[in-house]
């Protein structure tokens, strides 16, 4: 038996073209030093937080997230919003589509045959974009981007002083 862990989740992960899109807005309206912003390279929308797995179960996830079978749909990410607990300032959707809570779903029940804890809080796309926030970014005008979900990402987190630093370990695309 090995006795490596791994730090896990499942997320949405950005193209470059919806990475420049929310960018570009947050550039336009923020006054906020860059730095002090997530790095573009890490933004993502958990849909499933795993935690810490040995090999095996990193491969039994791998498994059953294969016959996950993934329909490509829409979101549009045009809700700027603010959790205090946290202190996370976030961006998501004012609508999320049936097809991303069922592929949450799906992630869900394939991590619970891994045996593996699922989150069984209302599932509310994030993407985080900064920490130890005191509000909600501000939203630019007419702010909406439009992101084409055709995979989903199994995604393993290390965390250093610097920070958090994601690998990514398999990605499964829409059929
Ligand atoms: P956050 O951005 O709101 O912190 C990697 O840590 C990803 O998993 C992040 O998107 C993080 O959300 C999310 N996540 C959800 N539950 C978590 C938990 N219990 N511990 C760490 N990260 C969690």
């Amino acid at each position: 038996m090995s006795t490596n862990q791994h730090r896990v989740f499942f997320a949405l992960w950005p193209s470059d073209r919806v990475r420049d899109q929310i960018n570009s807005a947050i550039q336009s309206s923020v006054k906020l030093p860059a730095a002090r912003l997530v790095p573009r390279h890490n933004w993502h929308i958990t849909l499933d937080f795993i935690g810490n797995v040995s090999d095996e179960t990193l491969s039994c996830l791998s498994s059953h997230a294969a016959n996950i079978s993934l329909q490509p749909f829409e979101i549009t990410l045009d809700r700027f919003d603010y959790w205090p607990k946290p202190r996370v300032a976030w961006l998501g959707c004012q609508s999320v589509p049936d097809a991303l809570l069922e592929l949450v779903h799906n992630i869900n029940t394939a991590a619970a045959g891994c045996e593996c804890h699922t989150d069984d809080k209302v599932f509310t796309p994030h993407m985080t974009l900064l920490r130890n926030a005191k509000k909600a970014l501000p939203q630019p005008d007419g702010f909406s981007v439009s992101w084409l979900i055709d995979h989903f990402v199994l995604v393993e987190s290390e965390l250093s002083q610097q920070g958090s630093c994601y690998r990514m370990i398999k990605r499964w695309p829409a059929v």
